[in-house]
């Protein structure tokens, strides 16, 4: 097994640190911003929050040269960057609270990474690493980095599996999550009228398979489909064809997470890490799980 990136480890432990903390503002941080982000959606405090703890959290990883957040128009270089010229530096792009119009029904959100050693927009072949914190009942981080998926519990406290002084306990409670060969759960997002028809009749066949588990937010949804097995997707829509989800720091790190256990992702033809961007903020029709369901997708969709 690969020797792990101490870079690509930093840049986890600076998330698992900082996931107790972003918990722990969440119930304060429920309302608007007043702002909206680069991809035209209303901003809460708490989305506020996470971007600004991550941003000083991340831009202090040495080996870290830029960064990108949903919730900035443009990547900002960091100090983190290796060589004289930044060369050698990764390009960590986030969704720092993924779902967040959860907040307001109290439901499950989350917190996406991926660690590109390429200048982004940048396409999901560039990943080194992906990753994601799951604020559900109990705090959990997945993370992918090129050598096996494992899951993380992470809690307030010291301890566990995580360096003493970093206040949090760190406990790998699987250290080679792969995808149940069974699938049972699906979760769609998007309205049923404004799916394309090729879609809507693959959804049809689905529904009749499988038990519906779609929470309003990626990363809680995505979960399911790691969990038990399934399909999630957010598709294009008749008035979105590259439908909600953006490449940089949704579709690409789930894909890789993944594809990295076992699944298969889809844009609807190929493979989500072989998309190529124009812009940091590009949308993606997004389709992930088990290979068998993802390949009938293509087919339905090619069809
Ligand atoms: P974000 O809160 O980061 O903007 O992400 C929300 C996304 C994603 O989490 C979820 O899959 C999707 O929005 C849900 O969209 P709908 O509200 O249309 O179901
Ligand atoms: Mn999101
Ligand atoms: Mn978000």
């Amino acid at each position: 097994m690969a020797e792990p990136d101490p870079v690509v480890e930093a840049v986890f432990d600076a998330v698992a640190a900082t996931a107790p903390t972003i918990r722990d503002a969440l119930p304060g941080r429920r309302v608007e911003s007043g702002t909206e982000n680069p991809s035209g959606e209303t901003v809460l405090a708490g989305d506020v929050y996470a971007d600004e703890l991550l941003a000083e959290a991340l831009g202090a990883v040495e080996g870290v040269g830029s960064f990108v957040s949903e919730e900035r128009p443009e990547a900002i270089e960091v100090g983190g960057a290796v060589g004289e010229g930044g060369e050698g530096a990764y390009a960590v792009a986030i969704d720092p609270l993924d779902g967040s119009s959860n907040l307001r029904s109290n439901n499950a959100m989350g917190t996406v990474v991926g660690i590109y050693d390429a200048p982004l927009p940048a396409t999901g072949r560039d990943l080194v690493a992906a990753g994601y914190v799951l604020y559900g009942p109990i705090t959990t981080m997945v993370v992918a980095d090129g050598s096996g998926v494992r899951e993380e519990v992470i809690e307030r406290g010291n301890g566990g599996d995580g360096d003493a002084d970093s206040g949090v306990a760190r406990s790998v409670v699987d250290d080679d999550l792969t995808l149940p060969d069974e699938p049972t759960v699906y979760g769609f997002g998007g309205r049923v009228p404004d799916w394309p028809d090729a879609f809507r009749e693959y959804a049809r066949e689905i529904e009749d398979e499988f038990k519906l588990r779609y929470g309003g937010a990626m990363v809680g949804d995505v979960n399911q489909v790691v969990t038990y097995g399934g399909v999630f997707a957010y598709p294009a829509l008749s008035d979105a064809p590259d439908g909600k989800l953006r490449l940089s720091f949704e579709a690409n790190p789930i894909a890789y997470i993944v594809e990295s256990m076992g699944g298969a992702s889809s844009d609807g033809s190929k493979s989500i890490l072989d998309v190529e961007p124009d812009g940091i903020h590009d949308r993606v029709p997004l389709h992930v799980g088990n290979e068998e369901l993802v390949d009938r997708l293509e087919s339905a969709l090619d069809g």
